[in-house]
């Protein structure tokens, strides 16, 4: 083994040796460090005494931090800086000669000025790139490890995936969304069936046909995976369909700049009107992070509240919303595939849109069953998987 992975990080994760420090220097107050491929990185002193790693600064066990950010002083300084026989950049700093080491591959990772690292890209997709969601088959209905991280990565760039010849067991969806997250439950069914019997009188589920929509954007955050199991489909209709709201979002954006404007600005109320719970969220329908790029769409047709604007901006509001939702159920963007019994459809509730065609309850039964787990919970399971096909290839 590489004796610099005996230089410790952080945090508990494997860091490959790629790139070494050939020299360091001090400048005024930053260090200065050469990689081996001729890049240089910029350390401020701060950032750098903040990250100490030794027992004093980190507990080893939590991975939390010991030391006080208030107890660094704002002055400090870098008394002398070299590289040890391990290739850990050694720092010995001003005031109290504290002596910090580094992993050089942990800290090529975190320098912030180099370009960002192969982080999974997210694909925009409309109908022309696909007719069905993309697929895995599965052995024996054995989910394994392997495939479930290609299920999970695909859903992070597609935000859709779907998982083939699996059983109709009523379990399966709980014991598979298990495998990724702690369940996210909401005001309704922990899990949820949705089911219509071919025989029955009172049908309790509807069997008409579902505008592309997103689920519970009633709530503040509204769960960011769906999972959902298609257990019986003998009756005749009820294609499924998926819409990527993201696609549609950056196409407005340059086709309709003045909707844009509106769908990013405008906030519209989601409401469970039907009681006893009250639940109401008001949020735009395309929601943009820090670098202006959607992180969800909001969009429950059936559960929108009266808008909430001014008289004269009610034509361009009513405008915008139309225009997405004319997108989202076009045949240029949503793709319509049947659901069969044994097919587990996972998707990114807060980017893709669903919905379902109209079905002939008398013609056959059919049942799903879904639930959510959350995003955050999805990305760590694929941390998780990535750093341990790492730490098998250093063995
Ligand atoms: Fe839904
Ligand atoms: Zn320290």
């Amino acid at each position: 083994m590489n004796s610099i992975n005996t230089v410790p990080t952080p945090d508990n994760l494997y860091w490959p040796p790629r790139k070494s420090i050939t020299s360091v220097q001090i400048k005024h107050k930053s260090v200065i460090t050469q990689w081996s491929d001729n890049q240089h990185s910029t350390f401020h002193p701060i950032w750098l005494r903040d990250n100490c790693c030794c027992e004093k600064c980190l507990n080893f066990i939590t991975r939390e931090h010991l030391l006080d950010l208030r107890d660094i002083p704002l002055d400090i300084r870098p008394e002398s800086v070299n590289i040890d026989e391990q290739g850990a950049l050694v720092v010995t700093w001003s005031g109290d000669g504290h002596i910090s080491r580094y992993n050089p591959s942990w800290l090529f990772a975190h320098s912030t000025d180099k370009n960002a690292e192969n982080s999974v890209e997210k694909l925009l997709w409309d109908a022309s790139d696909f007719s069905e969601p993309p697929s895995f088959k599965t052995v024996d209905g054995l989910i394994n490890e392997e495939l479930l991280y290609k299920a999970l990565q695909t859903t992070l760039r597609f935000g859709m995936v779907r998982l083939r010849g699996l059983t109709t067991d009523k379990s399966l969806v709980e014991k598979f969304a298990l495998r990724v997250g702690p369940i996210r439950e909401t005001h309704f069914d922990r899990i949820f069936d949705v089911i219509s019997k071919a025989n029955s009188d009172t049908l309790a589920n509807t069997s008409h046909y579902l505008a592309a929509h997103t689920d519970i954007p009633t709530r503040e955050s509204p769960p960011g995976i769906q999972i959902l199991h298609c257990r019986i489909a003998e009756a005749k209709g009820g294609h499924s369909t998926l819409t990527d709201g993201f696609k549609i979002a950056k196409d407005i954006e340059k086709e309709f700049p003045h909707h844009y404007e509106t769908l990013i600005k405008t906030k519209w109320c989601y409401a469970n009107r039907a009681g006893p719970t009250d639940y109401r969220w008001e949020a735009p329908t395309i929601g943009l992070d820090d670098q202006d790029e959607p992180f969800e769409v909001r969009l429950l047709p059936f559960s929108r509240a009266p808008l909430k604007a001014r008289y004269e901006d009610m034509d361009d509001i009513y405008a915008a919303l139309r225009c997405f939702m004319e997108k989202a159920n076009s045949t240029q963007y949503q793709i319509k595939f049947p659901f069969k019994a044994g097919d587990l459809i996972m998707f990114d509730n807060r980017r893709i849109l669903h919905g379902r065609g109209e079905f002939y309850p008398k013609t056959g039964d059919r049942a799903l069953r879904g639930t959510y787990v959350e995003r955050d919970d999805m990305m760590s399971k694929i941390r998780e998987y990535e750093q341990k096909l790492l730490k098998e290839s250093k063995e």
